[in-house]
């Protein structure tokens, strides 16, 4: 009775999830979602305790884990900047590798605990799974770790590439796979060891190599390695929650990496190959600002674009990192409010890299309020520039550079951006001539339809709110 109510209560968690999923697809439903996923997970841990089998010593353990686990969390949560929320992941992700590699050492030295056969005698099938779960853990460990520490800058976000390094991998790869069959074979403890110690450094190999913008789409694949390393687990402890559970983390980080690919541009292949923003981006960034022929830069003030603005008839933001930076969303709600009482349309428009994490901007914008209807996607606004008076670019740099277009040694050429420099007026608010995220120059900076708002982007958006209000 117990059993058949726990695997009930499992189905309701996992039909939870998916619908936590699903509300997690559209800013208007996604506070739903996420209380669909906290009751989901609610509902699983219970379910968990109460299962046959359970001793009261177990859920003792369970629960202290769970208060240190989730205070540790609850805290860091509450702490976190939203600009520092990648490498959060990332560092997440490493512990989810982790404990797959010690529920695969646990199963091992403690199958009969599992249920799965007697020390030197483990079922087969259950050998394949460990040593899977052990490796996939492994390689999502390490590179979690290497992601995390050039995301928060503890080491250089530059690609680091040697000669044969795919050939490299490849053989390592290859290798692995070779040990896996031995180890389901034999079931030695040497054979378990050596996995555990190539995939670890077959994660940091396969890392090292990516840098620059490709970060976002790395950590989203080691979030999808991480959920097939949680199913992986579940097979080794037959709990079919965490089976499910994982394939769906597995399964929706592919489809964003594959979304995020899409927005840059990329193939998936060609990010995991590594290399972007090497030499080029080097190069490009080195002349950044420089470049002795150019136009010289035009530089205005907060009221000379406020003048601008309440003249103006269609006007579209872009938000970008250093709106972000600057915490300066609210203040440009602000703005926008004022400028459409002054009957301007106001639109926000959203690269799908914008910022430092997927719906950066998207979130920035909901928690300042910002109406749903005004907020569009690239390909949607993207027509409208060239109808546009004002382009107001707050804080985005990369996401409008039209060397994406056309300068094929670029580290960011085929990324779609926004046409901001076909309106009539850009603006561009940052606090100087640097570079974005990519390390590359924007020639935008220096067209005679640009006019740059030199300062922090919450103060110069201020700055224009009280012009507007001034006049
Ligand atoms: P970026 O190209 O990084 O440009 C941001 C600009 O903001 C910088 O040029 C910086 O110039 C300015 N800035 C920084 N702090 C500021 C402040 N307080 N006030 C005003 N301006 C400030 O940003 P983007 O256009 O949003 O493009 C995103 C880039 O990040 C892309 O290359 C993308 O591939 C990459 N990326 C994206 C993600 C995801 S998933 N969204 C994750 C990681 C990386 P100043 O220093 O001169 O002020």
């Amino acid at each position: 009775m117990a059993a058949t109510l726990s695997t009930l209560a499992y189905l309701v968690a996992a039909v939870l999830f998916i619908l936590a999923l699903r509300g997690l697809s559209h800013p208007t439903t996604s506070r739903r979602g996420n209380l669909y996923g906290m009751v989901g997970m609610g509902i699983a841990i219970v379910a968990t305790l109460l299962r046959p089998g359970m001793g009261g010593g177990g859920i003792g353990l369970i629960i202290l884990a769970l208060a240190i686990g989730g205070g540790a969390g609850a805290y860091i949560a509450s702490r976190i900047q939203m600009t520092a929320l990648p490498q959060l992941v990332a560092a997440f992700h490493s512990l989810v590798g982790l404990s797959a590699v010690f529920v695969a050492a646990a199963a091992f030295y403690a199958p009969e605990s599992f249920g799965i056969g007697h020390a030197g005698e483990i079922h087969g099938g259950s050998l394949v799974e460990m040593s899977l779960g052990l490796a996939i853990g492994a390689i999502t460990f390490s590179g979690s770790v290497i992601a995390f520490a050039k995301l928060q800058a503890l080491m250089s976000g530059a690609p680091i590439t040697f000669k044969g390094q795919h050939w490299l991998n490849l053989g390592l790869g290859i290798l692995l796979l070779v040990l896996v069959i031995a180890f389901v074979a034999s079931g030695s403890a040497a054979l378990f060891w050596l996995i555990a110690i190539l995939a670890f450094a077959l994660g940091f190999l396969l890392i090292i190599p990516i840098g620059g913008a490709d970060m976002p789409v790395v950590v989203s694949m080691l979030n999808s390695y991480s959920g097939w390393a949680a199913a992986g687990i579940g097979f080794t402890l037959s709990n079919l929650l965490l089976i499910v559970t994982g394939a769906l983390v597995g399964a929706s980080g592919a489809i964003l990496s594959y979304i995020m690919c899409k927005g840059m541009n990329r193939s998936i292949i060609n990010v995991l190959l590594g290399g972007f923003g090497t030499d080029a981006g080097g190069a490009a960034a080195a002349g950044g600002g420089g470049g002795g022929e150019r136009a010289p830069v035009k530089a205005g003030s907060p009221e000379d674009a406020a003048y601008i603005m309440k003249n103006a008839q269609k006007i579209i933001v872009v938000p970008g990192y250093g709106m972000a930076v600057a915490q300066a969303q609210q203040v440009l709600r602000e703005m926008g409010d004022l400028l459409k009482k002054e009957g301007a349309q106001v639109e926000y428009a959203i690269h799908p890299v914008a910022g430092r994490m997927p719906g950066h901007m998207n979130v920035l914008l909901a928690e300042a309020n910002v109406p749903y209807e005004d907020v569009k996607e690239l390909e949607e606004i993207n027509p409208e520039f060239a109808e546009a008076d004002v382009a107001f670019v707050i804080g985005a740099n990369d996401v409008t550079n039209p060397a994406a277009k056309t300068d094929k040694s670029s580290p960011i050429y085929g990324m779609p951006i926004l046409d901001v420099e076909r309106a009539k007026t850009v603006f561009f608010i940052k606090r100087g001539m640097a570079s974005g995220y990519a390390g590359v120059d924007n020639e935008l900076f220096f067209r005679p339809n640009t006019m740059m708002l030199f300062g922090d982007a919450k103060k110069v958006t201020q700055e224009i709110v009280q012009a507007l209000q001034r006049d």
